[in-house]
């Protein structure tokens, strides 16, 4: 397991958390940090919306030493929208700026917006070049997808996507191996990912799909030759995902968090989701977490349903008191 370069950046090592629109937040970047992950990006944050969060100081621009370096990912349709919101960004400090092709919700699409850009490869590579002259100090990365939809045409969309954006000086692709309108489900095409890596044997790309597990993240490392991993759904409510890949790589049992280092960790999350947005929504969010973090519970059926009835900051403390002791 070699560490990854993005720019002149060094992760130390190679499994990352994805990019995760209603998860990938600071709490949780910093929950996931002080679980090992190496590298951290931001939900995709619209471009005209990043320069609303600074002037407003919003939470979700906000950064935090202890979670570096972190890539800042944005999503939009016009290159100079596209270019400012990334000015913005490095402005405030974010090491790397992350451009979104690949969300495939229908809105997005309809706006020329994420997965639509798969279909539409001059105008993402427009946004690539205009990105790239906004922030010439920092590494731009892309997030595509496998190709829009399964056809030649769509595939020959992400060949010149990713060909071009090397050669304008984008410094690592993360390929999501499923196309856009496959959504989430089915399978993600791990074959695929072997081709991108062929294909661009000397430029650093990062595999995403179906990482359910800290073992998938190492096998996705095996059978492709990615350089690197983003944990997503494996890791919304197990970021000890990233110690358990540290811990297989190293050779060791992976490890298994205890009930008391599950109180702990949710209820650090609880603390920093609170500074973040208040307590009021910090319930709210442990709340939706809560359910996630029942998997590795030893009763995650009777735990999920317990998470599902917290309103109020001292229902959750009686469920800790209850459910993990
Ligand atoms: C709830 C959710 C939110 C996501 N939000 C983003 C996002 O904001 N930006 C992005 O590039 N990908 C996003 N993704 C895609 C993931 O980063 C990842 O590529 C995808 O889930 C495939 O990995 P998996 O099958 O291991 O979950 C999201 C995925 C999920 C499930």
């Amino acid at each position: 397991m070699s560490p990854i370069k993005i720019g002149a950046i060094e992760i130390e090592f190679p499994v990352v958390l994805a990019a995760l629109a209603g998860y990938s937040d600071l709490p949780y970047r910093l929950i996931c940090r002080s679980c090992g992950a190496a590298y951290t990006t931001t939900e995709a944050m619209l471009d005209r919306q990043v320069a609303v969060e600074i002037r407003r100081r919003r939470k979700m621009t906000r950064i935090d030493d202890a979670d570096r370096p972190v890539a800042g990912q944005i999503m939009g349709t016009g290159p100079a929208t596209m270019a400012e919101a990334a000015a913005g960004l490095r402005e405030l400090g974010f090491d790397v700026i992350d451009l979104n092709f690949a969300c495939p919700v229908r809105k997005v699409i309809s706006r020329k917006r994420g997965g639509y850009l798969m279909d539409d490869p001059d105008l993402a590579l427009e946004i690539v070049r205009a990105v790239i002259d906004a922030v010439p100090d920092r590494p731009v990365t892309i997030k595509l997808r496998r190709a829009f939809r399964a056809s030649d045409e769509a595939h020959a969309a992400f060949w010149k996507i990713a060909g071009g954006a090397f050669e304008a000086g984008v410094a690592a692709i993360s390929v999501h191996a499923r196309s856009v309108d496959q959504k989430y489900s089915g399978r993600a095409d791990w074959g695929f990912l072997a081709k991108v890596k062929r294909e661009f044997p000397d430029r650093t790309i990062i595999g995403s799909g179906d990482i359910h597990t800290a073992a998938d993240a190492l096998r996705m490392i095996a059978e492709t030759g990615v350089d690197g991993v983003a944990a997503a759904r494996g890791a919304i409510g197990n970021p000890w995902i990233f110690r358990q890949a540290r811990d297989l790589a190293a050779g060791r049992e992976p490890f298994m968090p205890t009930l008391d280092d599950q109180r702990e960790l949710i209820l650090r999350h609880f603390r920093l989701a609170s500074d973040a947005y208040g307590p009021k929504r910090a319930v709210r969010i442990i709340h939706n977490f809560g359910i996630r973090y029942a998997r590795v519970h030893p009763h995650p059926a009777k735990t999920r349903a317990a998470f599902y009835h917290i309103r109020t900051e001292k229902d959750l403390l009686t469920l800790m008191d209850t459910w993990y002791r």
